[in-house]
């Protein structure tokens, strides 16, 4: 997404391990985010993405590696950490009985800002992600695009460098995901490093720079999303003829150039291990001198989708996963947390989320 990276790692873990008992959530995670760009930590549910986000906004101590956020290690200057950064956390972490603006200025008061500047800067929020109409009603009556809104709003109230987004989109509708990530593309505009999570493959393929992909605690594949779509395999030649009567025709004048095809009668589609570019322009050719009209003739890369399917065997929505602490609401840290202001609050475990939504 951006180009405007600077030397210095805004976010960096090293060797992340976090283990509940003799469980390992999180296995020897490491990854560097650039200042100004955004990474992409994608994974199925109960893969350690929200194990590995709490570690690094000081929510919960790693069981070894080192993690810093804008220079401040998280273990020994949590205070410094959380001065630098803003999480919305996977479940929504606003005050259902409080207004849209009474959230956002309690934040504002929380971090000691100027009562001015906290009332400003509630407005300028509202604004921003368009809850200014909303912003008297109590967040309990939101929709849950609007809380998501507000999630977001509230971890920006102090303007921080760096952001983590704990599946920020999930449970939106599609307009209400394309809002946020215009909303998201602001802020790397305007110089905000985000780290965010997500199971939407596309959402990565949307805002990351760079994408690491993760399972069972692991990191499994990393790179662009390009990258990552070129590692899944070569793309397709797709081939889409006008009239449904060419299509054994259109079959025959490819078999004289290709051994191995998929016929989709109904779809008037044949689908080709793609030869690369340079074939395309024969095959186009040949279909033109056979006299046999084309819709559409192009090669489709994978998706990401076929990139999690072609590392893991299974697809990123796959429910057949152990989730060996689910409703763990015992968090072995829910008491670590101190009154310091901070934007990252108390998240509920979080775990197993099924949101009925499509996955691209
Ligand atoms: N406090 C805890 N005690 C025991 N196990 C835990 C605890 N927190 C998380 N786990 C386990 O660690 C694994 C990773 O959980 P985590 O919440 O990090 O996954 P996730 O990738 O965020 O999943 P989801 O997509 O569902 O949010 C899961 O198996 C989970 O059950
Ligand atoms: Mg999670």
């Amino acid at each position: 997404m951006s180009t405007r990276t600077t030397s210095a790692p805004a976010i960096e873990a090293e060797h992340l391990v976090k283990r509940f008992g003799d469980f390992t959530a999180v296995d020897d995670i490491s990854f560097t985010v650039p200042t100004g760009s955004v990474l992409g930590l994608l994974g199925p549910n109960g893969s350690g993405k929200t194990t590995t986000i709490r570690m690094m906004t000081t929510l919960s101590p790693p069981t070894s590696g080192t993690a810093r956020v804008a220079g401040h290690d998280v273990v020994s200057e949590p205070a410094l950490v959380r001065k630098k950064m803003g999480l919305t956390a996977q479940s929504a972490t606003v005050d259902e009985l409080l207004t849209g603006r009474e959230n956002l200025r309690l934040i504002g008061d929380l971090y000691g800002l100027p009562k001015k500047a906290v009332k400003a800067r509630a407005d300028e929020l509202l604004e921003k992600f368009s809850l200014t109409e909303a912003a008297i009603r109590v967040a309990k009556s939101y929709s849950g695009g609007m809380r998501r809104r507000l999630d977001l709003a509230a971890s920006l109230v102090a303007a921080p460098p760096v952001l983590f987004l704990d599946e920020p989109t999930t449970g939106l509708d599609p307009r209400s995901r394309n809002e946020l990530w215009d909303v998201l593309r602001g802020l790397v505009r305007d110089g905000t490093t985000l780290l965010l999570t997500t199971q939407y493959l596309d959402e990565a393929d949307q805002l990351a720079d760079r994408v690491i992909v993760i399972d069972h605690g692991r990191v499994i594949a990393e790179g662009t999303p390009l990258q990552l779509k070129d590692r899944s395999g070569a793309a397709s030649l797709v081939i889409t003829v006008s009239r449904p009567e060419d299509v054994d025709e259109a079959a025959r004048v490819l078999t004289t150039r290709i051994a191995d095809f998929h016929v989709d009668r109904d779809a008037r589609r044949l689908t080709a291990p793609s030869e690369g570019v340079s074939a395309l322009a024969g095959i186009a050719a040949a279909f033109t001198e056979a006299g046999i009209e084309l819709d559409d003739i192009g090669l489709q890369r994978p998706s990401l989708d076929d990139v999690f399917l072609s590392l893991t065997g299974r697809k990123a929505e796959d429910p057949r996963l152990e989730s060996a602490g689910e409703g763990a609401a015992d968090r072995e840290d829910a008491g670590t947390r101190t009154a310091e202001p901070e934007t990252a609050r108390s998240e509920t475990a979080g775990l197993g989320t099924t949101d009925q939504e499509h996955r691209v």
